[in-house]
């Protein structure tokens, strides 16, 4: 495990990460009845864009420093507002005071009623996980391997939530491994929203992964992706994806707004939404 988080926090993929998944717990949120928040891959939780491992690599400046401070139009300004008022306070560059992950976005906008379980393997981002996310009666912050937690954890005791899977993609089979974790929770959680983050690399890979969904019966799966640029050769991450399973019928049509203009505000030319309805 030499993947860490905190050199690509607040990039471009996180970015159409973090959006999509606020705007997933937006409408989720909207009926009164508990729902948890399974995270199987957690990180830290909340990162530092000042810190050492962000002015490394400065991916946040392509991210969340290019989406605006001010002077967004009506619709866009509305599809944002949730995921702005999670990041808080930016300086002029567009950088927060701290930038929060999955797990920290997840806790800003869940209720009383709902739970939140977040799971992170690497020994030391397990304890920043604990130590960033502060006490909380709704959470539980696990140390085990995601893939296990996935198995283990659905189906939740409330029969309602979204099951987030985001994976570092380190070894060659993740799509894999993530497609079978996947189809055994599905099978015993079939109405669970469910999240699985994938790199855009290979569109072969990628197609094989939805194939293997669709071959296993999953039937409403949301294909999104942005790539800021054609893959490259040496496999630099130039295009992220997320499938949603069971999204919420007001996603499609929010993503087809946003993604697009992200790929304009993150991406040159050659920048490409994709939203699709897997059948
Ligand atoms: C892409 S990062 C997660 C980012 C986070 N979901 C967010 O959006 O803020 C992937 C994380 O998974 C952790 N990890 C790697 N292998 C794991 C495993 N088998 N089970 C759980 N966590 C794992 C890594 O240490 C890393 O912190």
């Amino acid at each position: 495990m030499n993947y860490r988080h905190a050199f690509h926090a607040g990039n471009f993929a996180d970015v159409f990460k973090h959006l999509l998944l606020s705007r997933i717990l937006v409408y989720m949120t909207q009926k009164d009845a508990p729902m948890r928040y399974l995270d199987t891959h957690a990180g830290v939780g909340r990162y530092d864009l000042a810190g050492e491992e962000a002015q490394r690599t400065l991916e946040w400046r392509g991210g969340v420093g290019a989406i605006p401070l001010r002077g967004l139009p009506g619709p866009l300004a509305d599809l944002l507002a949730p995921w702005l008022a999670a990041l808080g306070e930016r300086d002029e560059q567009g950088r927060p005071a701290a930038y929060p992950g999955s797990p920290a976005l997840a806790q800003y906008l869940l209720r009383s009623q709902d739970k939140l379980i977040l799971c992170e393997l690497h020994p030391k981002d397990f304890r920043a996980l604990r130590e960033t996310m502060g006490r909380d009666r709704r959470m539980k912050c696990i140390e085990i391997d995601g893939y296990m937690a996935l198995k283990a954890y659905v189906p939740p005791p409330e029969r309602r939530g979204l099951v987030v899977v985001d994976p570092p993609f380190e070894s060659v089979d993740e799509f894999e491994r993530m497609a079978q974790a996947f189809l055994d929770a599905w099978r015993k959680w079939p109405t669970g929203v469910y999240a699985l983050w994938h790199p855009v690399k290979d569109e072969r890979a990628t197609d094989a992964f939805y194939g293997d969904l669709r071959a296993a019966g999953v039937e409403k799966i949301l294909r999104l992706e942005l790539s800021l640029a054609p893959p490259t050769a040496e496999g630099r991450l130039v295009g992220t994806g997320l499938a949603v399973i069971n999204p919420p019928h007001v996603l499609a049509q929010e993503a087809r707004v946003l993604l697009p203009w992200l790929a304009s505000r993150m991406g040159g030319p050659q920048a490409r939404a994709r939203v699709e309805d897997v059948a």
